[in-house]
C-alpha cells in the first residue's frame, strides 16, 4: 500500500434503498468513501453490487435514501450532472465502440471537457481545433500510462479482452475524475492481466491522486489493494470494515467468503 494521506469523506451514502417491482435489489445501505482511498464493495452474484454503483453515477433513482459528494446531497442527478461532478466509472460489460481505433475510444472520454461545439470541431473550426489538439496530448498521455502504445491506431474489437479492459480504464481517466468507480475490472482476466490491472488501478490512485470505489470478485486482488470493503448480500450491507475486520466477520464469512461464487 502506498503512503498517499487518505482525506475527508468524498462520497456518503445514506439510507439507500432501491428496487425493481417486487425485487429489493438495495435495503437501507450507507457507508461512505473518504479521498485517496481505494474502497472495494463485494458480494455474490445478485449483491446489489452494480445497482449500487448504478445510483452513485445517477443511472438509477433510488426510492430512498441520498448521496453526497463532498457535503453536498443530491436526491436526483442524471449521469452528466454526476460526471461534470468528477465522477467516472467503467462497465462490467464493456461499453466501447469496438470499430473505432484506442486513440478515439479514450477521446470520447474527454467529451465532457470540450467547449467547442460538435460543428464546429467537425470543421476543423479555429479554436476548436487547437482545442481539439490539447485533448489529444491529453489522451496520449494516458496511453503512454496505461502502455498501449503500440495499439493506439487498433480497432479495439481486435484488441485481447484484458487490453480492451485497460482502454475502457483510458475511457474514464481521460474525464479526469474524482471518484472512479469501476464494474469488476478484472471480470474474465487471466492471473497476468490480474496483476497489470491491479497496478495500474493503484497507479491511478497514486499518480492522479483519484478515489477508487471498485467492485472486484478476486478475494486475493480486494484484499490486497483495498483500504476498506463494504460487503453486500441480497441486497442488505453485513460488512464494512478494512480487509482484515471484514475477513473475521462471522456474517462475511458464512455468506460469502466460504462459498465460491
Ligand atoms: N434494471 C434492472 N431491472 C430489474 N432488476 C434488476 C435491474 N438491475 C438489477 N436488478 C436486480 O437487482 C438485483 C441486484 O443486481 P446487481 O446490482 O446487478 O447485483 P450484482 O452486481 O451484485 O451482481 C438482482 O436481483 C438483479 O436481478
Ligand atoms: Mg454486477
Amino acid at each position: 500500500m502506498s503512503s498517499r494521506k487518505i482525506g475527508d469523506v468524498i462520497l456518503d451514502v445514506q439510507n439507500i434503498s432501491l428496487s425493481f417491482g417486487g425485487v429489493k435489489a438495495l435495503t437501507d445501505i450507507s457507508f461512505n468513501v473518504r479521498e485517496h482511498e481505494v474502497r472495494a464493495i463485494i458480494g455474490p452474484n445478485g449483491a446489489g453490487k452494480s445497482s449500487m454503483l448504478n445510483c452513485i453515477n445517477g443511472v438509477y433513482l433510488p426510492q430512498q435514501g441520498s448521496i453526497s459528494f463532498r457535503g453536498k446531497t443530491f436526491k436526483h442527478m442524471n449521469s452528466r450532472q454526476v460526471a461534470e461532478m468528477g465522477v467516472a466509472r467503467t462497465f462490467q460489460n464493456l461499453a466501447l465502440f469496438k470499430g473505432m481505433s484506442v486513440l478515439d475510444n479514450i477521446m470520447t472520454g474527454r467529451n465532457l471537457k470540450m467547449k467547442s461545439g460538435l460543428f464546429a470541431q467537425a470543421l476543423r473550426w479555429g479554436p476548436a481545433e487547437r482545442e481539439e489538439l490539447q485533448h489529444r496530448e491529453f489522451v496520449e498521455h494516458i496511453i503512454d500510462f496505461l502502455e498501449i502504445q503500440a495499439h493506439r491506431k487498433t480497432p479495439v474489437g481486435r484488441l485481447p479482452y484484458g487490453l480492451q479492459k485497460r482502454v475502457d480504464l483510458g475511457r474514464a481517466l481521460a474525464m479526469e475524475p474524482q471518484v472512479l468507480l469501476l464494474d469488476e475490472p478484472m471480470a474474465g482476466m487471466n492471473v497476468e492481466e490480474k496483476q497489470d490491472m491491479s497496478r495500474f488501478i493503484l497507479d491511478v490512485n497514486d499518480e492522479f491522486g483519484a478515489t477508487i470505489v471498485l467492485i472486484e470478485h478476486d478475494m486475493g486482488v480486494v484484499m490486497d489493494i483495498s483500504d476498506r470493503v463494504v460487503v453486500l448480500d441480497y441486497g442488505k450491507k453485513i460488512g464494512d470494515g478494512t480487509p482484515d475486520e471484514v475477513r473475521s466477520n462471522e456474517n462475511v464469512i458464512r455468506a460469502y467468503l466460504g462459498v465460491e461464487h
